[in-house]
């Protein structure tokens, strides 16, 4: 029997209302750190403490390319007194914040699609963070959006959307299921050290859903899933320590290494070529020329770095239009990244055209998804 093939038949944005810019962002954070100096300002004064720089919103945009961020508690992450994001708890039978936003996506690519919740089979929540162990994110989902089958949730940190979109494809392939949501809530403000200078700036919060189907029951257009490949290398040049082992005193819950950190600059350096030759190869094992690819869905962490995985693929500076930016106004959004801008900026395209959705990020991972525009 041969494989049924997978393809995208929609995909769902939730884009929360607040969004804040690196002006206001660098205000925040140099209250802070003026703060910080003048209450440690004899220890400072001494040598037995340094004094904490001041952020910039120059520096913000020329080393990232990132100009606002949307998130999902704004109030609370400018306060200087606070820097986190904070909102009310809420009781067991209230929907929670990360099962909302993936709802909101989800409903937004179900309604594309045409497709009732009742024909699908499964939902995968995939997000570099979950906001509680179990009961499953996926399965709070699920439950809300009325679907049968199953439910799970995984995490591949920013590479979690596409290890879902393989892992959906699979289940197609395979005939274990016909209609999976992969669905990543992301909301890395809450993980991110906003008192740290070197990277207060880089995340934003976002939701993205992708609906992998069996082609027999897609709705026109759609997008044949051509090829999926996925990498990990273990490094541990960008890491988060949260965790239950690792918050065993009251002293370790909520200290900075128990946040996002990051090498920025190994990261740069040792993951543009990885995912420059991924690409490559993965486009030559399909008999793909890497240089006829109509556009680059890329994870959007970095400018810099998608200037260079582009060139190196397509053989020449990458326009707008071939490798589209959203970091700009999304900030760094883990999973969700490629998701949005292949939500975003694939309507265009024509039948026949065959771009990559590429995600890479913490692990290190990667993963390549080679699709097909279908009329
Ligand atoms: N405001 C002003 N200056 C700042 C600053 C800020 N907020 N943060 C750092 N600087 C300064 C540093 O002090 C340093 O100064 P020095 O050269 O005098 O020592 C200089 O800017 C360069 O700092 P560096 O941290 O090396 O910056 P960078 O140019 O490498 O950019 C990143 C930092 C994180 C934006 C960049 O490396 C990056 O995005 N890398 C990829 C990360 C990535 O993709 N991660 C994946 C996460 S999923």
């Amino acid at each position: 029997m041969s494989a049924i093939t997978p393809v995208i038949s929609a995909t769902g944005l939730f884009t929360p209302p607040d969004s804040i810019s690196n002006a206001e962002l660098v205000a925040s954070y140099n209250t802070y750190a003026e703060r910080y100096n003048a209450q440690h300002a004899a220890a400072i004064a001494a040598g037995d403490l340094a004094e904490l720089a001041l952020s910039s919103v120059e520096f913000i945009e020329k080393a990232s390319g990132v100009k606002s961020r949307f998130v999902m508690s704004k109030a609370a992450l400018l306060d200087p007194n606070v820097m986190a994001p904070r909102w009310a708890e809420r009781p067991n039978d209230e929907i929670s914040v990360m099962a909302e936003m993936g709802v909101l996506a989800a409903r937004d690519a179900l309604a594309k699609a045409g497709r009732d919740p009742a024909d699908v089979d499964a939902v995968l929540c995939a997000a570099s963070n979950m906001q509680r162990p179990y009961p499953a994110m996926a399965i709070e989902i699920q439950n809300a959006l009325g679907i049968e089958g199953f439910g799970f949730d995984m995490n591949v940190a920013c590479s979690s959307a596409t290890f879902g979109i393989q892992t959906a494809a699979d289940f197609i392939r395979s005939g274990n299921a016909r209609s999976v949501l992969v669905v990543s809530p992301e909301i890395c403000t809450g993980h991110n050290n906003m008192r740290n200078r070197d990277s207060h700036f880089i995340f934003g919060d976002v939701a993205t859903a992708v609906l992998v189907e069996a082609v027999d029951m897609a709705p026109h257009p759609h997008w044949e899933i051509v090829g999926t490949r996925l990498k990990t290398v273990y490094s541990n040049n960008i890491r988060n320590n949260f965790g239950f082992l690792n918050c065993a005193t009251p002293e370790s819950v909520g200290t900075d290494d128990k946040l996002f950190v990051q090498e920025g600059r190994k990261v740069f350096k040792e993951v543009v070529p990885m995912v420059s030759a991924m690409i490559a190869d993965h486009a030559a094992a399909l008999g793909i020329d890497p240089a006829s690819l109509r556009r680059l869905w890329l994870h959007q962490a970095n400018q810099g770095m998608n200037r260079l995985i582009s060139q190196r693929v397509l053989g020449h500076e990458a326009s707008e239009d071939e490798s589209p930016t959203v970091l700009d106004t999304y900030g760094n959004t883990p999973s969700a990244g490629s998701i949005i801008a292949f939500n975003r900026y694939s309507d265009d395209l024509a039948a026949g055209d065959v771009g990559v959705i590429c995600s890479f990020g913490a692990g290190y991972s990667a993963g390549t998804v080679f699709v097909r525009k279908a009329a």
